[in-house]
């Protein structure tokens, strides 16, 4: 069944190769990311595929820009019936570094730009009495590591963020479902964002060893998205089967 799908974070990585699955499968995708040019690219290659999309230039940190993102979606296809919080930073570092900036970033874009998503979000499918998030966690949000502080404090908080949710939903019989998928190393452009050039070198490394294609774990998000409305697949954790 053709579904309005809108995923934060589709301009690359886990978002993008997300996109362009649900895509092929005859969703109508929305595409919500900071960086125009490439959205615009990814629409048109959905579109050149024959598949249905379109984007808004979104800031997830920015709660007006994330309300366009979701009134681009009512205004195009009058419904939101999934909604992926997927946006997400990785400036990795030690405390002793000292990078606020970088901790901050973390937090607004992980953590308070999935908040804006369900604040955007999750009025309309009240309305609908239909809807369904992805949030994006991680391994990471489930254990910690020198240097993994802050990360995992926002990605274990999109896990607690998504439970409560999901409980909250749950009471109100309001047929929203919530599913929080938890990728180990994925091949993306993640990396990028660690400002420290030691972690980055160090995670580039472990990255080519283990490291899986982010189409792997769209094949997940698609499976919790094609249940059957009854069932709410809650968690998915996908690691690299060489990843300890
Ligand atoms: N790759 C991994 O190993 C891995 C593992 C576990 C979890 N994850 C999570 O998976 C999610 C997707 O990451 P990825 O691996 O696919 O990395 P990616 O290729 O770097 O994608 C990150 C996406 O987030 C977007 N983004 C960053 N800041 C944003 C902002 N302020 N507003 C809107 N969009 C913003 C980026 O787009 P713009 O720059 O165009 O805005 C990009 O589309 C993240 O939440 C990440 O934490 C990744």
């Amino acid at each position: 069944m053709s579904k309005v799908i809108v995923i934060t974070g589709a301009s690359s990585g886990i978002g993008q190769a997300t996109a362009e699955l649900l895509a092929r499968q005859g969703n109508k995708m929305v595409l919500g990311a900071r960086r125009e040019s490439r959205l615009q690219e990814i629409v048109k290659k959905i579109k050149d595929a024959n598949g249905e999309a379109t984007y808004a230039v979104t800031d997830v940190t920015d709660l007006a820009s994330v309300k366009k993102l979701a009134q681009t979606a009512m205004d195009q296809y009058g419904k939101i019936a999934v909604w992926m919080n997927n946006a997400g930073v990785m400036p990795q570092s030690t405390f002793i570094e000292g990078r606020v900036e970088d901790w901050n970033r973390m937090i607004d874009v992980n953590l308070r730009g999935v908040l804006n998503g369900i604040a955007a979000a999750l009025p309309i499918m009240r309305k609908q009495a239909s809807g369904h998030f992805i949030n994006t966690s991680s391994v990471a949000g489930h254990a910690t590591h020198p240097g993994g502080g802050v990360y995992s404090a926002t990605k274990a908080g999109v896990l607690m963020i998504s439970e409560a949710l999901r409980q909250e939903e749950a009471q109100a019989q309001s047929n929203v479902r919530v599913t929080v998928v938890s990728p180990g190393a994925i091949n993306t452009e993640l990396v990028n964002s660690i400002t420290d050039p030691n972690v980055k070198k160090g995670t580039a490394q472990y990255y080519d060893q283990v490291a899986i294609s982010p189409d792997q774990i769209a094949k997940s998000i698609a499976f919790a998205i094609n249940a059957p409305e009854s069932a709410s697949i809650n968690e998915i954790v996908i690691r690299p089967s060489k990843q300890a």
